[in-house]
């Protein structure tokens, strides 16, 4: 399988993406990113067990490398983990030279981006995605955040990295729950952006699934191509970039209800495109087919399709405080024909139907 290279076009905030085999074994760009640097590793002991030692040994030119372990899963992308990032950068008197390598999950790249964006105003940091989610998604554009108890990613900023690079070879490791959650971001773009990829992840769906490595590389190649596209044109999420939240409106209320980490974030992208896509045939923007293919899709891919047992109410108040939302009226991205997008609100009824249509019976 050979190395591809994309570039996010940002201007003078422009880098690459590497999508290929044998990445955190080294590249030229992260060895010139490294050279002469106090580097800090932000991991956790799973993925540091996995790959900790071959990256390190890509970063032999660094002047200090110090390795700070997260603890793992949804619940910590907290306060409490991004201290600790600080305290480690602290402790080694890291400078504001440094470098920040996120090696990990979205988790991780979200958490130690965001220390990147703030650790002495700003340094630089690097993605090294090991989920395919991270892959296909959170490595790529520079939302970084933490969550807040009542919402999720409320605390962060944008802040892009130098260099992202994906390493299929790390995929082989993903269990098949982990492997079905980054299918569902893929799924969110071959809706939003591309029928043509949607077609081909679903007749693909089985490959994908078994963690084939062609078929996985082929997939993170094409979701990275999209979303670098769509963040190049709108950076900061003035208008166009708010499509890549598709299913999130609904997503972010299921995993922030549930408690972080009890539904995987790919998990509630499922369901929320389930529900966004049953939301858009009520409103009249798509034919019944719509919604019953992306719910065939997400079926296929091994997610719920179905949110929990909880009143509209409750799944609206979650929602008030999307980021999308205006003065707690939330807002949602649907779509107006497969590879098409649009964000509105929506009337009360048409969104209680939808809840209640999509949630497991009360
Ligand atoms: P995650 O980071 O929790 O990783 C999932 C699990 O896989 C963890 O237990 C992790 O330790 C483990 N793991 C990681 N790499 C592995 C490997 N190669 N082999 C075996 N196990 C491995 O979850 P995720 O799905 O990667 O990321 C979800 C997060 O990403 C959410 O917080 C979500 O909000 C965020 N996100 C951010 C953006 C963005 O634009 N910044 C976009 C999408 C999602
Ligand atoms: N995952 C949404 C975005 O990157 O904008």
């Amino acid at each position: 399988m050979s190395l591809h290279r994309l570039q996010v076009a940002l201007g003078e905030r422009s880098y690459p993406i590497l999508v290929g085999p044998g990445l955190v074994q080294g590249t030229p760009e992260l060895a010139e990113l490294a050279a002469g640097r106090q580097v800090a590793i932000v991991t956790n002991e799973r993925v540091n067990g996995l790959y900790g030692g071959p990256l390190r040994g890509a970063l032999s030119g660094a002047s200090a490398c110090i390795t700070v372990m997260l603890d793992e899963g949804e619940q910590h992308k907290d306060w409490a983990s991004l201290n600790r990032v600080f305290d480690a950068l602290l402790g080694a008197q890291f400078d504001r030279r440094c470098l920040i390598v996120a090696l990990g999950g979205g988790v991780v790249g979200d958490t130690a981006g965001f220390a990147a964006a703030t650790y002495q105003r700003g340094v630089d940091f690097v993605q090294v995605p090991t989920t395919l989610l991270a892959q296909v998604d959170s490595s790529v554009g520079g939302k970084t955040a933490i969550n807040h108890p009542r919402g999720k990613n409320m605390i962060g900023a944008f802040h892009q990295p130098r260099l992202v690079l994906a390493d299929t070879d790390t995929l082989a490791s993903l269990p098949p729950r982990e492997l079905s959650a980054g299918i569902a971001e893929m799924l969110k773009h071959g809706a939003i952006a591309d029928p043509a990829y949607l077609d081909a992840l679903e007749d693909d769906m089985a490959r994908l699934r078994a963690g084939d490595p062609a078929a996985l590389a082929a997939a993170v190649l094409r979701s990275c191509e999209i979303k670098a596209q769509v963040v190049g044109a709108d950076e900061r999420e003035s208008g166009l970039r708010a499509i890549l939240n598709f299913g999130h409106t609904f997503g972010h209320a299921i995993e922030a209800g549930a408690g972080y980490g009890q539904w995987l974030h790919g998990e509630a992208v499922g369901t929320g495109m389930v529900m966004a896509a049953d939301l858009s045939h009520r409103l009249g923007l798509v034919d019944a087919a719509v919604p019953a293919r992306l719910k065939a899709s997400v079926a296929a891919a091994g997610l719920p399709t179905q949110g929990p047992n909880w009143a509209a109410e409750r799944y609206v108040e979650l929602m008030s405080v999307d980021k999308k939302a205006s003065q707690g009226i939330p807002k949602f991205v649907l779509l107006r024909a497969l590879g098409q997008a649009v964000v509105r609100t929506a009337p009360a009824e048409l969104v209680h139907q939808t809840l209640r249509a999509c949630s497991a019976a009360h």
